[in-house]
């Protein structure tokens, strides 16, 4: 007999990710060539004819693994007996406003859908929170959901993970499925620490650690680059890049130029990344293979408990352990350090709205 089929919430799934995901999740990407799927998709009033647009789409794919389709605008109808759910709903920041005005929006939606997944999502569902402020957003999520396992809580630090092995890939001449191992920490902001301390490539020769690879210590971090863009500003940044390439303001400023090139924020690997950290969670990591995903921190390497914070993690029977044990570096510690401070103050900042 086949499986039964398992219900993924999509919300904000008539924006530009939530068209990228759904036929993903689907066409089993997501779950697996033989887990059936019914799609739950809920938006706001105003993108209600999108959504059913989206719908239409849908049942225009003939997906076989597609079992079902519910497409609203009411929250509850959206996270009933839902066994995953994903978070990409929110609000853009617009023209014109402060990060507090967009934080302020943003928090209220998470609470209140907190409240609804809470009463009425199946048991044990796991929740990925992709919506800027990803990792605070989270956060509130959890606060204001909790009957929810706080291990039932992420958000998506994957694509900064994927685009952490892209840029090895692309600098060693390697194909990406070869690179494993880099590590994102903090938060999914342009404070995050993309690492490559603990990265590999296998080679014909064995598995090999990037940092021998890859001599060139600019590569990964300019200190004066640094300086030079807290004393002159993004203009150095894109000047400097032109003749670097560092590593880590790569991966920390892809988003960004991604929306200059785009004029849009990136959507195709957002939904991709976004199936590979629910694939992993709930299949399982490959052995010898850690990814990255932001959790609800215990204190490992004394990184503030109670913050979503992104942390390498193996996975095993639909459950994330921390990996332990890793060297950290007088540098990576700074670093650590600078994005939990951020995390810290936009926790202070997202309750200040609440209140
Ligand atoms: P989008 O504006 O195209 O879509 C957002 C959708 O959310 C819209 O359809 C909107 O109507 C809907 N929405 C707004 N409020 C809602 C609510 N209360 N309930 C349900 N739906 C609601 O945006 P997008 O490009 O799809 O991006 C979505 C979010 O993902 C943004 O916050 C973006 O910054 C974030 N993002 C995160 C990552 C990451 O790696 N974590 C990467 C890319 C984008
Ligand atoms: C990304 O990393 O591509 C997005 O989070 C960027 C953004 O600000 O939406």
């Amino acid at each position: 007999m086949g499986k039964e089929p398992v219900r993924v919430l999509v919300t904000g799934a008539a924006g530009q990710i939530g068209y990228a995901l759904v036929p993903m999740i689907a066409r089993g990407v997501m779950l697996g060539p033989d887990q059936p799927v019914i799609l739950h998709m809920l938006d706001i009033p105003p993108a209600a004819e999108a959504l059913n647009g989206v719908k239409m789409e849908l049942v225009d794919a003939a997906f076989p693994l597609l079992k079902g389709v519910v497409a609203t605008t009411d929250v509850v109808e959206g996270c009933t007996g839902v066994n995953i759910a994903i978070m990409v709903g929110g609000f853009p920041r617009k023209e014109g406003m402060e990060r507090k005005d967009v934080m302020s929006k943003n928090v209220s939606i998470y609470k209140s859908q907190a409240s609804a997944l809470e009463k009425h999502a199946a048991a044990n569902c796991k929740v990925l929170v992709v919506a800027n402020p990803a990792n605070t957003n989270a956060l509130i999520l959890k606060e204001f959901a909790p009957s929810i396992p706080e291990k039932n809580i992420t958000c998506l630090t994957r694509l900064d993970h994927n685009r952490a092995l892209g840029q090895i890939s692309e600098r060693l001449n390697v194909q990406v499925s070869d690179v494993k191992n880099a590590i994102i920490w903090g938060n999914h902001s342009s404070t995050q620490y993309p690492d490559v301390n603990h990265a590999t490539v296998k080679t014909p020769s064995g598995e090999k650690p990037v940092r021998e690879l890859v001599a060139d210590d600019a590569w990964y971090e300019n200190g004066l680059l640094l300086i030079s863009i807290i004393l002159f500003g993004l203009s150095t940044l894109k000047c400097s890049h032109k003749l670097h390439g560092e590593f880590i303001a790569t991966v920390q400023q892809r988003g960004a130029a991604i929306i200059k090139a785009r004029k849009l924020s990136s959507a195709l690997s957002a939904a991709s990344s976004a199936c590979d950290h629910i694939r992993d969670w709930v299949l399982g990591t490959p052995e010898g293979t850690w990814v990255s995903m932001g959790v609800y921190s215990d204190g490992s390497y004394n990184v503030p408990a109670g913050l979503i914070y992104s942390f390498p993690v193996t996975c095993r029977n639909g459950e994330w352990t921390i990996v332990q044990g890793l060297s950290i570096d007088e540098l990576s510690r700074k670093k650590l350090d600078l994005t939990a401070e951020e995390l810290t103050e936009e926790k202070a900042l997202a309750y200040s709205c609440l209140s």
